[in-house]
């Protein structure tokens, strides 16, 4: 193990973002680079951990309705002074349904005006695709169901994009993943203090 340390903050509703983390932690587990991960909404703002253990922070939020969670809002803004500096490499990504269908407004609607608004400067910044969970062990409520598959079939179906109404669809790019976990851990990396 190198002696660079990352965090991992994160805020879910439905687990998708949490998985995304956890597998980043595993890439990062694999280029000799500790994580640990932070459940925004789980934890108390008091038990939020001291930034300056960290070579690297990535903050990552799900998307509902076209908005992140608040806590990963409220953790920028929070630690905005300490992730500003050139001292700590800072990431985000978000797992989103549009990030599929139409990355580009992914990109502005639910990164870029978030990082102006927050007033943050990230060194990298990726808009994943979801997991679209209609199975029956699913954590994404009835109607929030039928709300997202009247939202997304129309646009899903146009793109060529198959989805089962009755299973779990995981629908992220797992190579883009890896590549936005290289890209980062090289940055931290290459942090020499
Ligand atoms: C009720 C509901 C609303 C959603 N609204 C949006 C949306 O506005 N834009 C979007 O790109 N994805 C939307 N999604 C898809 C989620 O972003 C996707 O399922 C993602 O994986 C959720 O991340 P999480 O599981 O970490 O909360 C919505 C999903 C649900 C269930």
């Amino acid at each position: 193990m190198s002696n660079k340390q990352i965090l991992i903050a994160y805020a879910t509703r439905y687990g998708t973002t949490e998985i995304t983390a956890k597998d980043l932690a595993k890439i990062f587990d694999e280029l000799e680079i500790n994580t640990d991960l932070l459940d925004l909404k789980q934890t108390k703002e008091k038990e939020w951990p001291l930034l300056d253990a960290y070579d690297g922070i990535i903050v990552a939020s799900g998307i509902r309705i076209g908005k992140w969670m608040k806590e990963p809002q409220k953790f920028l803004k929070t630690f905005r002074n300490e992730i500003s500096s050139n001292e700590i490499v800072l990431g985000l990504f978000i797992n989103c349904a549009t990030c599929l269908i139409d990355p580009a407004t992914a990109n502005n609607e639910y990164l870029e005006k978030v990082i102006e608004k927050l007033g943050i400067k990230p060194n990298i910044y990726r808009a994943f695709g979801p997991i679209l969970d209609f199975s029956e062990t699913t954590r994404i409520g009835k109607i929030a169901r039928a709300i997202l598959k009247k939202v997304i079939e129309k646009d899903f179906e146009d793109a060529g994009i198959q989805i089962d109404y009755k299973a779990r669809n995981d629908l992220r790019e797992m190579d883009q993943i890896r590549e936005f976990a290289e890209e980062f851990a090289k940055l931290v990396k290459e942090k020499s203090y």
